[in-house]
């Protein structure tokens, strides 16, 4: 008899299958709460105790008190932030990954799961244009993703520029770049050049006027575009923005981490097809590749040089790096992390069996669904579009609302179930803004949304 931990609880695991079955057959699943009501928590006081207690019951509360208080993402109805919408499969592999306690830090510990999650790096690097060799690994997310990215572009662009002064390099940044560039560029040490854009779409000629009337021009070591800000859906310049980077030596990052998924559309195929000049390109399958959190792709157009940079390197792990001739790949090696699970797992396992078809047409009803929304809102006089939408969000204004009055919309959905849509800010004005994501998401039940706007 091992260990009172170790051993195998018919009694609890058929409790915990039978909640699982339960979830995943919800169709569609509700869209619960989250904070709306504070006082509904239960108290868990004292629950963490020598004794432990009893999982049937902590079961039970988590199924019947705490699993409300989150909003579900994988609900159609989920309108707000970036969504995340797992397929029934991916999460069924979730289950499979968390069951064998897979490890996916290093080849030889894990070389089976770390040849499937490079097969699915490779169809997306493939899919995004970029060169045969490019690589990288799953991270946490694309914040993760975007500091390991341009921890790697700012190294090379010291080698590029020994002769400026590590603390003046700069990032030529749009000011539409997700808040998770700034970060890492603070995180790193690099100052950002804050390029000013026409209309939020950070282009080419933006780049060059900026540089054009900077004082350091020899200080700009790389530029970070976005194939789908976050607020709006705008695609950055990535064809003018990746040619000006490769001519002039600078490492071009891209930041996909919402819009890269658009890939997989054929709408988007010509606006996104300059993600073949990344030097680091980011995608989250945790976003609209329909995967589990936390699931981020992280490619790098050359990833020796990557790994080189970013891999961590002690006595104990220098069996994972015997020399260049026999590296092995090694997911931990390209980002900012060590021990991993192997979380492109759950995404490798549903485009394996759902099939790439099934991916473009889910990311095409997004996209559909978006257009189709600027089009009713075009046709009723109590809304207008803000914005042409992109991608798959539509950013709208309700005439004569305030914040005051989004914010007490946005409750009053969520409190009846009807969807979870949180207002946004746009040029400083509040405004609604739709994310979509999940393909089941309707047409019934955005007019229901813009419906309930009337009064
Ligand atoms: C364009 C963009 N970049 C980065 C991020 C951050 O990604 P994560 O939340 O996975 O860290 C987001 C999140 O919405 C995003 O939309």
């Amino acid at each position: 008899m091992g260990h009172q931990m170790f051993t195998y609880n018919e009694k609890t695991s058929e409790a915990i299958f039978a909640y699982c079955r339960k979830r995943l057959a919800m169709d569609p699943v509700p869209l619960d709460y989250g904070s709306l009501d504070p006082s509904a928590l239960p108290d868990l006081a004292g629950l963490i105790n020598p004794e432990g207690s009893n999982p049937e019951e902590i079961l039970n509360l988590f199924t019947e008190r705490l699993a409300e208080a989150v909003v579900s993402a994988d609900s159609p109805g989920f309108l707000a932030f970036i969504p995340n919408a797992p397929t029934k499969n991916s999460l069924l592999f979730d289950m499979v990954v968390a069951c064998s306690g897979l490890n996916g830090t290093s080849w030889l510990e894990s070389a089976g799961a770390v040849l499937a999650e490079n097969q699915a790096l490779e169809f997306l690097s493939h899919r995004a244009g970029l060169p045969k060799g490019s690589g990288g690994a799953f991270v946490s997310g694309g914040s993760m993703g975007n500091l390991s990215g341009l921890t790697v572009g700012r190294d090379v662009g010291r080698t590029r520029r020994p002769n400026v002064a590590p603390h003046e390099l700069r990032f030529a940044i749009s000011s539409d770049a997700h808040s998770s560039i700034g970060k890492a560029l603070h995180v790193i040490g690099i100052e950002p050049l804050l390029v000013p854009t026409n209309n939020h779409r950070f282009t080419r000629e933006n780049l060059e006027a900026a540089l054009a009337g900077d004082p350091r021009p020899d200080t700009v070591i790389g530029v970070v575009a976005t194939s789908g800000t976050t607020n709006a859906g705008i695609i950055d310049d990535l064809e003018g923005l990746g040619n000006y980077a490769r001519e002039h030596e600078l490492w071009f990052h891209v930041d996909g981490a919402y819009g890269g998924a658009a890939i997989m559309s054929k709408t988007y195929q010509s606006a996104l097809s300059g993600i073949r000049h990344a030097d680091s390109f980011v995608v989250d399958p945790h976003k609209w590749l329909f995967a589990p959190l936390d699931c981020a792709a992280l490619i790098y157009r050359d990833p020796t040089t990557a790994r080189k940079i970013i891999a961590q390197q002690a006595s104990y792990l220098d069996v994972l790096h015997p020399d260049d001739e026999h590296y092995e790949w090694n997911p931990s090696d390209f980002a900012f992390h060590l021990s991993r699970r192997p979380r492109g797992l759950p995404f490798w396992y549903s485009l394996v069996t759902n099939g790439v078809t099934a991916y473009e047409t889910a990311v095409q009803a997004a996209i559909d669904l978006a257009q189709a929304t600027e089009k009713m809102i075009n046709e009723m006089e109590h809304v207008e579009m803000v914005r042409p939408a992109s991608l798959s969000i539509v950013l709208y204004r309700r005439k004569g609302w305030g914040e005051k009055e989004y914010l007490s919309w946005s409750q009053k959905l969520l409190r009846e179930q009807i969807a979870f849509v949180t207002p946004s800010k746009w040029e400083g004005e509040s405004v609604a803004r739709f994310a979509f994501l999940h393909p089941d998401t309707s047409e019934d039940l955005v007019r229901e949304i813009l419906e309930s706007m009337r009064d």
